[in-house]
């Protein structure tokens, strides 16, 4: 509808602007630089001034400069094209984006000012903690925050489009980009799209605090079969609509200004060529109203899938399907003029994307402020505020997920640190590090171990090992120093690099070097704590059982130690929770929480292995005791018009103070489509005071939390037996008409 208003208002205002030209004495502005208008009238406006190769220009996107994403295929380029709609911006401050802004604007027939946009997934240069371990702590609200925080750096720092929030549903951990978005399910990664756009985008786009968000990849790419990156997925109609599109529709419903679209062919129709979810679901039944960026090369790479013959046919396949703006391979600028000539592409379809793109550099105040203002970097990023907020993330993102017999909160004389992770600071990091820097990294875990507890206990250091690779002759030195310890605290994980983009792994389990170093100084008979730092859910089943606790911390960001380092001490009580699971052994895969029931529930097991995961989607323990109380819902049978509030007492049964998350789900047995076992419809998480008790609820609305989708997306709600659920609790609801 915003499309069809959109290229109304151009028609009305082509015939209106042309007689308000002719009312404009000399000299006047011309209507689209006047920002009393309605950005839709300045968008027609501009329109109706521009050349057919003014407007194909601005559908094109490119590098200039440096091009640090290694992934990313292409030459440094130093090519400045006069007209182009925007540059992907490699540099950390605003000085060179002003000066090609500026070079822009001298050129420019029009005064049409560039669009800069960046890769910032989880800070700018304060980095948190991958969006993973975000969604570990159950927060959207410090989701949010930590995306305004990002906004506020890259805004200032020339950067006014994010292509991020990245909410790719995944359950395979051997896809290195299970690292970049929120876990397996699609209600918890929906209220994070959310939050993720509101903190980028703030309530004013032209804000110097603000940036245009980007839902990307558009859709379906977390089903890379076999965890392999820009593989081809396999997904019927209905978990479409079920599970891969929810979160992009919340995002949508956000007002997220932009969307991505996928690498991955869905069904063999890649996304990028995908008229039906680009513009039938994505523009018309959900009236997107902003536009369609082309993941890098993905239409040029539409030949390599198959459907098009060459750049010119890519072009049309593409831009036909809804794709608005090309990233880097021009396929739109050397192509869309001769397709339009051929009448295969209808100027009316061109004018749609260039306004779907002018109105978003007129909500962003760029034909007011085309420049960034230039400060110092004190004045911009890694300010005090924007690190305490990456501490508190870390802090609320890690999960205890074994404690036994309390080793933890650490209490001992002499703690040895061991493993390649002990005193790193680099891979705390993670993946799209955007312009994150080790050294701004605050200690390593070794570090702050010995800040936090300063002459309390001694710590003694030893790596061990590497990474990866089998050289063992480190062992020897951490067994000498785990003779003399208490306790040891053994620091294992990835490298950044082994997750986020083009980063598949045939096994979730960890280098063998790893696990060797971990069983040898398992042999001293000292308690293990086991500290975790990784992209992905591991394979941990030959590990678990030789560690007495285990704390996952993720890749946690420059703050990561010192959080890290507050929950060993007990200065923070745990309280992440999994929004992953973690399968027992890589031959699990998929497993995730909510499968659909098996024809035999009690057969058809492994033989070899038991097929229950490890740690469960939701696993995540406290240094308290939370008891749960029972489910209380004021009625069980309701209407469908009706709503109806569940609650649930939760009492802190132990003497420290914490925060607990309440998951609520529900499930519907019996359904004209087989429904998954389980799903989350509501999370929520308070802090409950030592020996006090705190009442959760969940409005229950049957229509959005009862109801199920079919294949062609249409929603239902069926009458019948429900139940709502709550980690071992159940209570039945009746649904009548
Ligand atoms: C990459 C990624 C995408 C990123 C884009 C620009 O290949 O797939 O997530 O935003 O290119 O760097």
């Amino acid at each position: 509808m915003k499309t069809l208003f959109r290229i109304c208002s151009i028609v009305l205002f082509f015939g209106l602007s042309f007689l308000l030209d002719c009312a404009y004495p000399a000299g006047e502005i011309p209507l689209y630089k006047d920002a009393g208008r309605t950005v839709d009238e300045r968008v027609a406006d501009l329109l109706s001034r521009m050349t057919l190769e003014e407007k194909i220009l601005q559908l094109n996107q490119y590098i200039l400069g440096e091009n640090s994403n290694v992934n990313n295929i292409g030459e440094v380029s130093d090519t400045f094209i006069p007209g182009i709609g925007s540059y992907i911006y490699f540099n950390d401050n605003a000085v060179l984006r002003n000066s090609l802004q500026r070079r822009e604007l001298e050129v420019s027939r029009l005064g049409i000012p560039l669009l800069f946009g960046f890769d910032v997934i989880h800070g700018f240069r304060t980095i948190f903690p991958i969006p993973l371990a975000q969604a570990c702590s159950w927060n959207p609200e410090l989701v949010g925050q930590a995306c305004a925080v990002a906004a506020q750096e890259a805004r200032m720092s020339g950067v006014e489009w994010v292509f991020s929030p990245m909410i790719d549903v995944a359950r395979d951990g051997r896809w290195g980009r299970v690292a970049e978005g929120y876990g397996e399910d699609p209600y918890a990664t929906s209220v994070f799209a959310v939050a993720a756009v509101g903190g980028y985008q703030g309530s004013d786009l032209s804000s110097p605090r603000s940036v245009a968000a980007c839902l990307k990849h558009f859709v379906g790419y977390g089903l890379s079969q076999g965890g392999r990156d820009y593989e081809a997925t396999d997904v019927s109609p209905q978990a479409l609509w079920d599970t891969y599109l929810p979160p992009y529709e919340a995002g949508v419903c956000a007002g997220a200004a932009t969307v991505m679209s996928a690498f991955n062919d869905i069904n063999g129709t890649p996304a990028t060529a995908n008229h039906y979810l680009l513009t039938e679901v994505l523009k018309e039944k959900w009236d997107f109203g902003g536009f369609v960026v082309a993941d890098w090369n993905a239409v040029e790479q539409l030949i390599s899938q198959g459907v098009a013959a060459d750049k010119k046919e890519a072009a049309y396949k593409a831009f036909a399907a809804g794709v608005d703006m090309d990233m880097k391979d021009f396929c739109y600028k050397d192509h869309l003029g001769a397709l339009v000539a051929e009448g295969k592409i209808p100027v009316a379809r061109i004018d749609e994307a260039v306004a779907n793109i002018l109105a978003l550099k007129f909500r962003l105040g760029l034909f007011e402020q085309p420049y960034a203002v230039e400060l110092p970097e004190d004045e911009r990023i890694l300010l005090p505020y924007n690190k305490e907020l990456a501490t508190k993330m870390a802090e609320e993102s890690m999960v205890l997920l074994k404690n036994d017999n309390g080793l933890l909160p650490l209490c001992a004389k002499t703690v040895a640190v061991i493993g390649p992770m002990a005193d790193n600071r680099e891979h705390m990091l993670g993946s799209w590090t955007a312009h994150g820097r080790v050294e701004d990294v605050e200690g390593s875990i070794y570090d702050n171990l010995q800040k936090e507890f300063g002459k309390k206990m001694d710590f003694l250091y030893a790596a061990g090992c590497g990474f990866d690779g089998d050289d063992r002759s480190g062992f020897a030195e951490a067994r000498a120093i785990a003779e003399q310890a208490d306790v040891l605290v053994l620091c294992l994980g990835e490298k950044n690099a082994w997750s986020g983009e083009n980063a598949s792994r045939s096994t979730l389990a960890l280098p063998a070097i790893q696990e060797a170093l971990l069983q040898d100084m398992k042999k001293t008979g000292k308690p293990i704590v086991l500290v975790l730092s990784n992209g992905r859910p591991l394979e941990l089943c030959r590990i678990e059982p030789l560690c007495d606790a285990i704390v996952e911390m993720w890749q946690p960001g420059i703050m990561g130690g010192k959080a890290l380092a507050g929950i060993l001490s007990g200065r923070i009580n745990p309280s992440g929770k999994l929004s992953i699971t973690f399968p027992l052994t890589t031959g699990q895969i998929p497993m995730y929480y909510n499968t659909r029931q098996s024809a035999r529930p009690f057969q058809g097991k492994y033989q070899d292995i038991p097929t229950e995961p490890l740690y469960a989607f939701g696993h995540g323990l406290s240094y308290t005791t939370f008891e749960y109380g029972d489910l209380y819902l004021p009625k069980d049978t309701i209407r469908k018009n009706e709503k109806l509030r569940l609650e649930i007492q939760v009492t802190n049964a132990g003497n420290f103070d914490g925060k607990e998350t309440v998951h609520w789900f529900v499930s519907d047995p019996t359904c004209s489509i087989s429904r998954p076992v389980k799903e989350l419809k509501f999370f929520e998480k308070q802090f409950i005071e030592a020996g006090t008790c705190r009442t959760f609820y969940f409005e229950l609305i049957p229509e959005r939390d009862l109801s199920f989708v079919n294949a062609q997306g249409e929603r239902f709600l069926e009458t019948g037996t429900y139940y709502v659920m709550v980690k071992d609790k159940k209570i039945k609801l009746e649904l009548i008409d």
